[in-house]
This record gives structure tokens, sequence and C-alpha cells, in this order.
């Protein structure tokens, strides 16, 4: 349990908050960093019910409003918005963090897994916007934070359609925040890299060389309060990684090659869906 200053307890004061995906990872991270800033009120969508009654279990002081859905269902997002509509009739901070990932050479990526991946990881991110917006228009001071990857901003051989989606998820929240300029409503997004979560189960990568979802949690909650645009994970290293991808491209596609043989071993059999 950690215990945090006034400003960052203010900062959250009698927020209303909706997390997808807030029943794992790094969702369930967030909502123990809100919890532990003593926020009370937090909805969390996500398709299994046990996984959301199980927060109750987890956190006895939050009042969540549990929402069983899918987000690639435009449906369930009309249902959700009723929920919250019905609820509080209000919305501060939405929080588009539920993803999923399957790896692999793209001609080995089933159908299924890319239309799955761009209809979560993306579709379901604008969708869940467009139809909270007017409830977040009428916050005082209202955020929507994004969860986009690493790979949003340099993409590695075999998660083709993933860094599609992060990237995409770079560019949506870029517009929408220059579209939502004139009203009290931050928007930021976050790059995670490796975190040690169900979704890097089938990864192969070493626990020690990954993030932990608290890590990330909290570093997002520092971001939102310092409004910042975008909070990227990996330390310095990734911010220049990111400039020499961005300046000099060809350069990386070398250095990635250096890679290449580990990472087609590792990615075989990354899928979280
Ligand atoms: N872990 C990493 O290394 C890493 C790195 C960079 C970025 N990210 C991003 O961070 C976010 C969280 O990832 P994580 O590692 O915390 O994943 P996780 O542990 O697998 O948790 C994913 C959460 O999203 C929910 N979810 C998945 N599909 C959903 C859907 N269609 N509708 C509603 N909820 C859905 C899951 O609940 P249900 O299964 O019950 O629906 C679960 O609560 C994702 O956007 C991911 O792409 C993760």
């Amino acid at each position: 349990m950690n215990f945090y200053s006034w400003r960052q307890i203010m900062e959250f004061s009698n927020k209303k908050i909706l997390i997808t995906g807030g029943s794992a990872g790094i969702g369930k991270a967030l909502v123990r960093e809100f919890s532990e800033r003593e926020v009370t009120d937090i909805a969390v969508m996500g398709r299994s019910g046990e996984k959301l009654d199980e927060l109750e279990k987890d956190f006895p002081s939050v009042h969540f409003l549990k929402i069983q859905g899918d987000v690639s269902q435009p449906e369930d997002i009309k249902d959700a918005v009723n929920t919250v509509k019905e609820q509080w009739n209000t919305l501060d901070i939405l929080i588009n963090n539920a993803g999923v990932v399957s790896a692999g050479p793209l001609e080995e990526i089933s159908d299924e897994d890319v239309i799955s991946q761009v209809n979560i990881n993306l579709t379901g991110l604008i969708l869940m916007t467009k139809y909270f917006l007017p409830l977040l228009k009428q916050s005082k001071n209202g955020a929507i934070m994004n969860i986009s990857s690493g790979l949003g901003y340099i993409a590695m051989p075999f998660y083709s359609v993933y860094a599609a989606t992060k990237a995409a998820v770079k560019h949506f929240s870029e517009s929408i925040r220059r579209e939502l300029i004139h009203y009290p409503i931050h928007v930021m997004t976050v790059y995670p890299t490796a975190t040690d979560t169900s979704m890097m189960q089938s990864a192969g990568v070493d626990p020690d060389n990954m993030d932990t979802p608290e890590e990330v949690a909290k570093a997002s909650l520092e971001g939102l309060i310092d409004k910042r645009i975008e909070v990227i994970l990996g330390g310095e290293k990734r911010k220049e990684d990111i400039q020499l991808n961005f300046n000099a491209p060809l350069k990386m596609d070398k250095k990635v090659e250096n890679a290449f043989k580990s990472l087609q071993k590792r990615t075989a059999t990354h899928r979280s869906m």
C-alpha cells in the first residue's frame, strides 16, 4: 500500500472513471493506483464476468460499476454508455486499455486474429471514445487515456497487425486531442514496453526484463497529473531509439535485423486473445 500526497489525491477526488480491461494486468494496476488515491467510483468493462467480480474482493473500498461487454461490439459499447448514464450521468476519465495480441509471420496469423486485433485494439477504442464523448464533454476536468504500445512508435517484425493497431491509436489520440482543444478534456497516450501481465505469458520474455504493471500504472497516473500528452515507458534508451527510428529508419532496420532470429523464435507462440 502506497501513501500519496494531498495533490495526488485531490487530482482524482470525486472523479468518475471508466477503464476498459480494468480486470487484469495494466488495467487492474490502474484500478489499484486509483483506489490508493482514494477514488471510489470506477467502472470496469471486460468480457469475463468472473474477473470483474474479483475486483470487488480485491478492492473493497471501491464502488465498481461492472460492465460485462466486449469493446469490439458496438451494441456492448452503447449498453455501457446507458449503464454509466443511468448510474452516474457523468464521466470524467475514460481509459481505453483493453487490448489483445497475436504475433507471428503475417501469413501465419489467422484471419480471425487479424480482424479481432483491429476490432478490439483500434475500432473498439475509437467507438468507446465516440460514444462516451457526450458525457466527457460535460466534465469540468476530463481526460481520455489511450494505451498504445512501444510498438506503436517502433514497429517490430512479427507484430505487423498489433503494431499497426497501436500506431493507429497514436494518431487517433493526436487527432482527437486537437479536435477537443476547446474542451477541458486532456488526451494522453501511454506507450508501455514489455510488461509482466498475462498478455506476455506466451511471449518468452524474461520477467526480469519487463516492467511491472504497477510501474506502468504509476507512470500513467503521474502523466495525467502533470497533463503530459504522452508517457513513454522504457527509459532514455527507448526515447533515443524512437528518435533513431524517426530520423534514420534504415539504421533501425539494421539494428532490428540483428535481433531477427530471436524475435522470430520468441514470437512464434505469442498470442493472447
Ligand atoms: N503487457 C505488455 O507487455 C504490453 C505492452 C505494451 C502495451 N500493452 C497494452 O496494454 C493494454 C493492457 O494489456 P495487459 O498486458 O494488461 O493485458 P492483459 O493482462 O491480457 O489484460 C487485458 C484486459 O483487457 C480485457 N479485454 C481484452 N479484450 C477485451 C475486449 N474485447 N473487450 C473488453 N475487454 C477486453 C481483458 O479482460 P477480458 O479477457 O475479461 O475481456 C483484460 O481485463 C493493452 O492494450 C495492451 O495492448 C501491453
